[in-house]
């Protein structure tokens, strides 16, 4: 046996042993002791939320002005919800925009996968994985560049599409509508196709093509102003809409079969009489 300095293995057996002796002369047992404390913690976090719901519920008797009760911890609801909205846009709380915006960039559908769950998966396992891959016990920040830049980033790029995803527009189907009026001078569209037009601003078809500026690109949709140039046909346009991936297979464009022939004819009128600017 070499009476050196002891290794780092030996340090920590010997850090272990004191440990467990520390443990043995002064601990408590964690049944009953530790599951104890937290069984009483938990019936007291549990009851405060039941008297805070019983103080929103039964003080809520003066009336709101959105047709319900205003009680000491706010109205005892707020407006009715309405299936049938279609002006309604949805949006994730504030902490959750960095993700929010995450998913709007990876705009292909081959990547949404990626956006969705890889990246923050990975992201997740890198954190865990953290105590067995960076085993140093070097605890300043000065001496430990790779984590304070790899924080820096982070912090910093979820700080960034946070603000993205606070300031990122979705267009309401009122505004595109408002949008239709230059559409019709822009690109001389004539009479017959100014139904499709407002239909086209209203359907939902701006989540994901884009028409003269208007509108977000998302899915790898194409842009619209000039899909009339390709001269692909009343009927074909119909069928696309009845049924995108019956005719352009692996379409993720959903059907919009629903509207009805009469609707799915304007639509496609418009369409072909989108020739781009004139
Ligand atoms: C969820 C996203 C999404 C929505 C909503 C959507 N589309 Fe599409 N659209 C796509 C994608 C992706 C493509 C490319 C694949 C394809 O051609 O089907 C496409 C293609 C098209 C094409 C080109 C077809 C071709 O053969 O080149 C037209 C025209 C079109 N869409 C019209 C519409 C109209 C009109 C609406 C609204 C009624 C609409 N889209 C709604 C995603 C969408």
């Amino acid at each position: 046996m070499a009476a050196g300095k002891p290794s780092a293995v030996d340090e920590r057996r010997a850090q272990f042993a004191r440990y467990k002796q520390d443990v043995k002369a002064r601990g408590k047992s964690f049944y009953p002791f530790a599951m104890f404390e937290d069984t009483v913690m938990s019936l007291v976090v549990v009851t405060v939320i039941v008297a805070l719901a019983a103080v929103w519920k039964w003080t809520a008797w003066a009336p709101h002005h959105l047709g319900t009760h205003q009680g000491l911890l706010g109205p005892e609801y707020t407006a009715p919800a309405d299936p049938g909205t279609t002006n309604f846009v949805p949006r994730p709380d504030w902490y959750f925009y960095f993700l929010f915006y995450l998913l709007r960039i990876f705009k292909w559908p081959e990547t949404v996968f990626l956006g969705t769950v890889g990246v923050p998966t990975i992201a997740l396992i890198l954190l865990i994985a953290l105590p067995f891959y960076d085993v140093r016990r070097e605890r300043r920040l000065s001496r430990r560049p790779v984590a304070v830049v790899g924080l820096v980033l982070t912090i910093l790029s979820m700080a960034i599409l946070t603000w993205k995803g606070a300031t990122a527009s979705e267009a309401l189907a009122s505004e595109v509508i408002a949008d239709v009026p230059n559409w019709i001078s822009a690109e001389k569209l004539p009479p017959a196709a100014v139904p499709g037009a407002k239909l086209f601003a209203v359907a939902g078809c701006t989540a994901c093509h884009t028409y003269l500026g208007t509108g977000s690109s998302n899915l790898g949709a194409p842009d619209l102003t000039t899909i009339g140039t390709r001269n692909l046909g009343i009927a074909f346009q119909i069928r696309h809409l009845q049924c995108p991936s019956c005719v352009n297979p692996g379409s993720p464009m959903p059907k919009f079969a629903s509207l009805g022939t009469t609707r799915l004819h304007e639509l496609a009128v418009f369409l072909e009489a989108s020739k781009g600017k004139k």
